[in-house]
């Protein structure tokens, strides 16, 4: 198993090209079950762990599937998919792969998909996702850890989620694009990537609006038709790189994305102390000298993006005073604070809040990752703790972040990947 050295201590400075979004990438190929005419062709998909699973689920199903990670574009025939049944071996490496059950439903009338895997971070439920279905006349019953559904086709409805949630978002607009009627999101997530696989779905002739805000209308169409899509930036690997420079009191200027998909990560790293320029398509960021602390809260979007509280959180670890940080998205999300702690960060954790005591300099340590983001966070606190560290279980990382080692060595980090 492959593991990060890093040598903690010099400062990040260049420019540097997100890559195009793993989140929306992933609902994107999924959704392109929907089109059994012609070819889907897509731009700026990132070669990571879960696309290449995702890509291994379609092939699963039929469809006929080739990606260039060079050119970063993958070419989708879904005209001979005939299976429905989506197994565990591929469910079980991401949770993502759940998305393809409304597509299948959508297209083939029935689907066998396994209950999902993917990073851990407390109960994970997809009752938001079986409740839209059953509501748009689904017949769902659970089986040896699958999910069984029939559509007798499945009808339009009024879907209200108790949390917006952005799979289940997804997964309901997939359903909803040849259910006939219209169908209302109400309580729906507004993520940019949700914002994107309506883009793609329009795109392709269907009738979406509102993706973006907390209500979204889908009117049917008979079909969809081939199309041609880019995916945008991926504003978590961007944050991620703010993030980078902020700790190591870097410089960076992040291209490719939308600085408006990052707008609460700017801002709480200006309360920081650092420096935020927001371009058209880029921001360019200037780390202080001394951090200073911070209060975040993490909500569904606009708010703080939970994907990014280990991030931010490795930055408090060494700010000058005492930050805050509460997770409201997911329950159990805090799994990095014992590894900071083993750098040498102070971190008290009460149920849904850490309280983050910063400390001059973090001191190199043996860590481990334990999901994607975690294990991002534990690698911006070894880029500013003083000596060496190393940083296990790093194939989480690579699910989320195409050659992160290499993007941050080309920047200035000290960091190696061994085997
Ligand atoms: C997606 C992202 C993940 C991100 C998360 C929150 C992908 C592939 N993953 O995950 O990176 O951290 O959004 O921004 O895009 N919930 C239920 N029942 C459900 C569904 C959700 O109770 O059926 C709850 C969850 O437990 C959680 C909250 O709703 O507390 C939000 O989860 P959700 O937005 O669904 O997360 P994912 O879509 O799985």
């Amino acid at each position: 198993m492959d593991r990060f050295v890093i040598s903690g201590g010099k400062r990040l400075s260049g420019s540097i090209k997100a890559d195009g979004s793993k989140n929306a990438g992933l609902p994107i190929i999924a959704g392109a079950i929907l089109i059994s005419k012609g070819e889907v062709l897509l731009e700026n998909i990132p070669p990571l762990r879960d696309i290449f699973t995702i890509k291994k689920m379609l092939e699963h199903l039929g469809a006929k599937v080739e990606y260039d990670p060079k050119s970063m574009k993958m070419r989708i025939d879904s005209s001979k998919i005939n299976e429905i049944t989506a197994p565990y071996e591929l469910m079980r490496q991401m949770r993502a792969s759940f998305l393809v059950l409304g597509p299948l439903l959508s297209r083939m009338g029935e689907a066998r998909v396994s209950l999902p895997g993917g990073c851990v971070l407390g109960t994970r439920p997809v009752d938001y996702h079986i409740k839209g279905f059953r509501a748009m006349g689904a017949e769902i019953t659970e089986e040896g850890g699958y999910v069984i559904a029939k559509a007798h086709p499945l009808k339009a409805a009024t879907i209200h989620f108790d949390k917006p949630s952005h799979t289940g978002t997804e997964n309901i607009i997939f359903g909803a694009v040849f259910a006939k009627g219209t169908t209302r999101i109400v309580n729906a997530a507004c993520d940019p990537e949700v914002v994107d696989v309506a883009n793609f779905l329009n795109a392709a002739g269907a009738k979406i609006k509102g993706a973006g805000t907390s209500t979204v209308t889908i009117d049917s169409v008979k079909s969809l038709n081939p199309v041609k899509y880019k995916v945008s930036g991926d504003r978590l690997v961007a944050g991620t790189l703010m993030c980078a420079a902020g700790i190591t009191g870097g410089n960076l200027e992040i291209t490719g994305i939308n600085p408006s998909h990052l707008t609460m990560v700017s801002r709480k790293l200006f309360e920081m102390g650092c420096e935020v320029i927001e371009g058209k398509n880029n921001i360019e960021i200037k780390g202080p000298k001394k951090l200073g602390p911070v209060k975040v809260v993490t909500f569904p979007f606009p708010g703080f993006p939970t994907d990014l509280q280990a991030c931010i959180m490795a930055l408090a670890t060494v700010a000058d005073g005492t930050s805050s940080i509460k997770e409201t998205v997911f329950e159990d999300r805090f799994g990095h604070t014992m590894e900071l702690r083993r750098l040498g960060a102070d971190v008290t954790v009460t149920s849904d809040e850490a309280i983050v005591r910063g400390v001059p300099k973090l001191k190199g340590a043996s860590v481990m990752a334990s999901d994607i983001r975690a294990g991002a966070g534990l690698i911006l606190a070894c880029l500013a703790a003083e000596g060496s560290s190393e940083i296990l279980r790093i194939y989480h990382v690579d699910r989320g972040y195409d050659r992160l080692d290499e993007k941050l060595s080309a920047l200035g980090a000290d960091i190696k990947r061994m085997s």
